[in-house]
């Protein structure tokens, strides 16, 4: 959906900064600006600024930036749209209705339309629960020690006795049966009609990351099989790609998540206030969901069974987080098989123990590992620490190889040297199984160098949106082609034509960006730290630098274009003397 520019930026006026930052997190004025703890990076003492004049933000601990949108944007991980239709909600903007073509419309009301019956199952679910019908359910409940609020947060329900009853509750709501046996809440057969494969079951529902009913999970109240009935895969419901008590955990902003095996796993840890616990729909763990957590952490903790099947979902589940560059580590469950036991047996102080005391990845995979060999046998053990040496290979950095091979030969009592020389052989024998490097947590793919131009083009957008009243008095020597980054000299565009209006707010450029990467680009610009400089004539000095380079950037750009491009020869005669004027001219800045 594409909203036209000026609507976008009457929804962000209509939106303070400081506002709807206060609504997820404490500020307090100090000068300027608005402080408090940075929700984007772990931080004890504010380093996170929201300035009410220029309706920005910056963290000067993890760098991150931008306008009203790139915040809900990042804290709520909605894309652009989504932040768009929320501020215009909070301000009381109406929308028009979103311009489709006939075909994404019947698909966009086909969702719509899932959504709707499931949410509407969810209710019926919901009330069964609570009405008389629903007392063994309850009771099942009760029994697994959940509290009313967690019954209620987490929308548990219950399918009474028959099937029949949920289609019959459907149906009076106006769904059609071909709807309700899309969104997997019934099937039809010969014999029995439409009805429910969902009967005599507690029921969990399970929501996308904004709380919307895709599917259910509905549990036997006993030992009948299978344990769990899940929802089928439908449009609106992918397995691979939701996890059950994401829609909490996303804010729960406490430097990790939690992964479980079970839906009851989670609900027991949300109820302990570990609102980071998520688990999977009743399938292993996949790359797509660890793609999913990457948005929101880079530390996983494992909190799966202690048994074998556990320790076997776990060393994947290890894997598959190592290849998509997020650090594993694995949760002690013992004696307990899993959190939900381990929480009512030992409770949550002994978990945080626990978490604390994680056991990095590596040295789990290893562990495990041992336990295969007997040590007393000379051969088993060589065969082990050829294992060790093999996995050692898989670290394609040298320092991080050896700081776990010297963890490793101290733990298990194996001679550094030798088990070097056994590393060394591997590789030497092309055992080095991953010839790519691979992606370093939380780290972004490796930008260029970031060259002295571009810096000095950076530094002058920054600081003519801090200081608009300088624009006057650059104007005649500067031009948004000066910029000759194609994402800056774009802003530049913005920025100059805006400034040549009043009461001009930089924040809005950032919005009319389409690309949320441009965007996070555009709000980088607006804040590279300024020289933090005493003196007025430091100032004025550094800011004249700034711009000399700026044009001399240019200067050099355009003369090495001269004959490809034929606006060159313009800008390079213009550039030139422009370059001596400016090396003679004193720009005040007072
Ligand atoms: P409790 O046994 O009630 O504590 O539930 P749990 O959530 O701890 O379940 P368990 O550890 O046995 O299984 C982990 C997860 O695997 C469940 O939450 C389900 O998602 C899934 N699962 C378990 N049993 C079945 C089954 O019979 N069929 C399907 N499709 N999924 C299952
Ligand atoms: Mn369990």
């Amino acid at each position: 959906m594409y909203y036209a520019e000026e609507l976008v930026e009457e929804i962000r006026l209509k939106n303070d900064i400081v506002g709807v930052v206060s609504g997820y997190v404490k500020l307090q004025k100090k000068g300027g600006n608005y402080w408090g703890c940075c929700p984007f990076h772990n931080e004890k003492t504010p380093s996170f600024a929201v300035s009410e004049s220029r309706q920005m933000y910056h963290c000067f601990g993890c760098g991150v930036s931008g306008n009203v949108y790139t915040f809900v944007m990042q804290y709520e991980n909605y894309s652009f749209p989504e932040a768009v239709r929320m501020l215009a909600q909070r301000a009381g903007v109406n929308l028009p209705e979103a311009e489709q073509s006939a075909e994404e419309k019947k698909r966009a009301g086909r969702r719509a339309r899932l959504l709707e019956v499931n949410r509407e199952a969810a209710k019926f679910f919901y009330f069964q629960l609570r009405s008389p019908h629903g007392e063994t359910g309850m009771k099942y409940l009760q029994r697994r020690e959940l509290t009313p609020e967690t019954i209620h947060r987490f929308g548990l329900g219950y399918a009474g006795k028959s099937g029949y009853a949920l289609v019959e509750y459907l149906r009076s709501k106006g769904f059609e049966d071909e709807l309700i046996r899309e969104a997997g809440l019934a099937t039809h057969s010969e014999k029995h009609g439409l009805s429910s494969q969902f009967w005599n079951r507690v029921m969990f529902p399970i929501q996308d990351i904004n709380h919307r009913v895709i599917g259910f999970g509905g549990r036997v109240m006993g030992d009948g099989e299978p344990k769990y009935l899940n929802s089928p895969e439908t449009p609106i419901f992918d397995k691979r790609r939701n996890l059950y008590g994401l829609n909490f955990a996303r804010t729960a902003r406490s430097g990790n998540i939690i992964l479980c095996e079970g839906y009851m796993d989670v609900i027991a840890m949300h109820q302990a206030g570990f609102t980071q616990a998520v688990a999977s729909l009743g399938t292993a763990f996949t790359p797509e969901q660890a793609i999913l957590i990457r948005r929101y952490t880079d530390n996983v903790l494992l909190a799966y069974d202690s048994d074998g099947a556990g320790v076997k979902a776990a060393l994947r589940g290890i894997g598959i987080l190592r290849d998509a560059g997020l650090v594993g580590k694995v949760i002690n469950m013992k004696p307990y098989k899993d959190p939900d036991e381990f929480m009512k047996n030992l409770g949550r102080d002994a978990f945080q123990e626990r978490i604390d005391q994680a056991e990095n990845s590596f040295f789990f995979e290893i562990r495990m590992l041992s336990e295969q060999y007997d040590m007393g046998d000379p051969e088993q053990k060589t065969r082990f620490h050829r294992e060790i040496a093999r996995k050692l290979c898989e670290f394609s950095e040298d320092v991080e190889r050896e700081n776990y091979l010297q963890a490793v030969a101290e733990k298990y009592f194996i001679g550094v040297d030798n088990l070097r020389k056994l590393v060394i052989s591997y590789a030497a024998a092309g055992g080095t199984a991953r010839p790519m490097e691979r992606p370093k947590p939380g780290v972004a793919p490796k930008k260029a160098p970031e060259d002295n131009i571009r810096r000095s083009q950076k530094l002058l957008l920054t600081w003519l949106a801090d200081e608009p009243g300088v624009y006057e008095k650059i104007k005649q020597y500067v031009s948004p082609e000066d910029f000759t980054e194609e994402l800056y000299r774009r802003v530049a565009e913005k920025l100059f034509a805006g400034l040549e209006q009043d009461g001009f707010q930089a924040a809005g450029i950032i919005s009319t960006f389409e690309d949320e990467e441009e965007q996070r680009q555009a709000a980088e610009l607006f804040n590279t730290t300024l020289p933090n400089l005493e003196t007025r004539q430091e100032r004025e000095k550094a800011f004249h630098d700034i711009l000399l380079a700026v044009k001399r950037g240019s200067y050099e750009y355009y003369t090495a274009r001269l004959g490809v491009d034929v606006n060159a020869l313009t800008k390079v005669v213009e550039g030139k003397k422009a370059l001596e004027t400016l090396a003679k001219t004193h720009i005040s800045l007072d």
